[in-house]
């Protein structure tokens, strides 16, 4: 009770709801301690993410090569985090590989469904984490699944420098066979950043026989393709993925399987237009299902 005052209405009413706004808060602050506690844990794991190297240290190394444009040796795994618990050996994708091919060559990578030849492709490319040998050797133990995934972190930052794994002479370009297509024009695709040099860019249209596929198309190369455009036919997409590696001019080309996808008539072509044709000078690693190229590899 209040004595002696000259209380009006509308004052207790305003102090009445800046109280309980005040008391709002402090019911408010509990929880606020519990958001700033979730958000530093959550920003140390987005950090650690992201801190983590994409390839391990010295993983691949661009060195000249006396005999070689690439040399792929070791084992290699996507990684072993969703696994429950595992011996070493069962994570790995490939075991014991050690493949060498000389400057110029066309080597084709023939397997069943799940043999391992996009993993040999992306293996080379760096894609896959080294798994040192001793580290597999080792008495077989089994490990749990948070052993595996401290394992997988570790082996991320591992230094391969001295013996790497992967070493290739001359730059490398990889045509996956799931072209990933973002949302840009066909042209942005296949250029990748790189200046336009009309006269490449021509040949690789063709070579990829894509022109008959841009002729008809509302903007030619122009138009936008991915989620916010028009969606490609599986037999396009591999063609502009494959057009992405043939514009790079690398001189190593890892292809996944482009020709899989395609009719037979169309594939044909690709193959002596591409391989046969315009890349017939680079190192080729073609994996493929197409056993009818077979005798036309090196
Ligand atoms: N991007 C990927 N991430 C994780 N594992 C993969 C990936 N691609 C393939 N694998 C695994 O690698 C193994 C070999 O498959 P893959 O290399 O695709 O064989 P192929 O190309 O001969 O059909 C399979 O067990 C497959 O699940
Ligand atoms: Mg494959």
């Amino acid at each position: 009770m209040i004595h002696g005052g000259n209380l009006k209405l509308g004052l207790v009413v305003v102090g009445q709801d800046y109280i309980n706004r005040v008391f709002a808060c402090f019911n408010a602050f509990p929880e606020m301690i519990n958001w700033i506690s979730e958000f530093m844990i959550w920003e140390g794991k987005v950090v650690a993410f992201l801190q983590v190297p994409n390839q391990q240290i010295g993983l691949r190394t661009l060195q000249k090569l006396e005999d070689a444009a690439v040399h792929i040796k070791g084992d290699f795994s996507w990684g072993f985090v969703e696994k429950s618990e595992a011996i070493l050996s069962e994570c790995l994708t490939l075991h014991h590989i050690d493949l060498k091919v000389q400057k110029g060559e066309f080597v084709c990578v023939i397997g069943a469904v799940g043999a391992g030849k996009t993993s040999l492709l992306n293996a080379i490319g760096g894609n896959l984490l080294f798994v040192p040998e001793q580290l597999v050797s080792e008495k077989p133990k089994r490990w749990s699944n948070a052993q595996l995934k401290d394992l997988a972190l570790e082996l991320a930052s591992v230094d391969c420098s001295l013996h790497s794994p992967v070493v290739h002479e001359g730059a490398m370009t990889i045509a996956e066979q799931r072209a990933w297509i973002e949302n840009k024009t066909i042209r942005q695709i296949i250029l990748f950043g790189r200046p336009l040099d009309q006269k490449r860019y021509d040949e690789t249209i063709q070579a990829c026989q894509l022109q008959n596929d841009l002729a008809i198309l509302p903007a030619g190369d122009q138009t936008e393709i991915g989620e916010a455009g028009l969606n490609l036919s599986g037999g396009q997409k591999a063609r502009v993925s494959l057009a992405r590696a043939v514009y790079a001019d690398s001189e190593i080309l890892l292809l996944d399987d482009p020709i899989s996808a395609l009719d037979a008539d169309v594939g044909k072509k690709v193959f002596h237009q591409v391989i046969k044709g315009i890349c017939k000078h680079k190192t080729i690693i073609l994996a493929t299902h197409a056993v009818d190229y077979l005798h036309l590899a090196d």
